[in-house]
């Protein structure tokens, strides 16, 4: 009874309070930034979220006046003075009833979506530039256009460079560390137009570095744990090693056994003096 209460009250609501489908094909155009919306037209419950964020500070801030639209454009003309370089990463989001849906992102350059579009996969020792084979520049200069990557250590110049027809991997990288990328058109030999906004990924550990690392820290600390013990009994107990290191004293059996005959002396005139030994003890060896 009570379970058919709640499933009666719980069901409808789970059904209901599914998060709407994400916003697509974002677009940016002087300043102008615009999406489709994938929900149902007839839902007017829908509203839309845009956030900006400096790159790669990580911190998501509402577009003023964006927050909760219901239309599928937002003036971001606004933000223009805090943008780097004039590069911005713009993320827009669905809501209905509360629930969110997962963030669709842009990256804008100057009020327009950043050229050539890239992401960056980053894997233990490499960074993947992921470009696509399929943009208007590289239709139109067919077999001359490629793409210049410049690539370097977070904080560095970029000043190496990888070229490409499309997706770019560069191997060899330090794991740990941060790696920005840039990528502009190359038409023959020369750049052309403006490099994208510079984006930047750390570059993962791989597992077996990371074991190496984690047994060689256990080593460590087991050295240094165990090392000032040894020190200890090497300066200061150092008569105690010797005593367990010494031979244990055992007596020949023969020594005990009464001298044979023929070995005894013989009582002559001209007697020797000797001492008869009644007992032997061990005596302890101290320092
Ligand atoms: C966006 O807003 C700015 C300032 O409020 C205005 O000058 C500009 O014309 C607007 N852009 C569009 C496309 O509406
Ligand atoms: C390349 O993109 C254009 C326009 O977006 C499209 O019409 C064309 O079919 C695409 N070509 C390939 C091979 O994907």
């Amino acid at each position: 009874m009570l379970l058919g209460v709640l499933c009666i009250l719980v069901v409808p609501q789970v059904f209901s309070e599914a998060p709407p489908a994400p916003p697509q094909d974002i677009q940016v155009d002087n300043w102008l930034l615009r999406w489709s919306p994938e929900s149902d037209p007839d839902d007017g419950d829908v509203t839309y979220t845009a956030q900006y964020s400096s790159f790669d500070s990580g911190v998501w801030t509402d577009v003023p006046y964006c927050d909760h639209t219901p239309l599928n454009y937002c003036n971001v003309s606004s933000i223009k003075a805090r943008s780097e370089y004039g590069c911005m990463m713009l993320r827009v989001r669905a809501e209905r009833h509360g629930q969110n849906s997962p963030s669709v992102q842009a990256c804008s350059k100057h009020g327009h979506l950043c050229t050539p579009d890239f992401n960056l996969i980053a894997s233990p020792g490499s960074l993947t530039v992921h470009l696509s084979k399929n943009t208007t520049f590289l239709r139109e200069h067919a077999d001359h256009a490629k793409y210049r990557v410049y690539y370097g250590k977070k904080g560095e110049a970029l000043q190496d460079y990888k070229d490409g027809l499309a997706s770019v991997t560069i191997d060899e990288l330090q794991e740990g560390q941060r790696y920005c990328t840039r990528v502009q058109y190359l038409y023959f030999k020369d750049t052309v137009g403006l490099p994208t906004c510079t984006q930047c990924e750390l570059i993962p550990e791989s597992d077996s570095r990371r074991t190496a690392t984690i047994v060689s820290l256990v080593l460590l600390g087991v050295l240094l744990l165990v090392f000032p013990v040894i020190a200890y009994f090497l300066l200061f107990q150092r008569w105690r090693f010797k005593r367990w290191l010494q031979p244990r004293y055992t007596f020949r059996e023969h020594l005990l056994e009464p001298i044979p005959e023929p070995f005894l002396p013989i009582h002559s005139s001209t007697e020797e003096h000797y001492d008869v030994i009644s007992s032997m003890s061990q005596v302890e060896l101290r320092e």
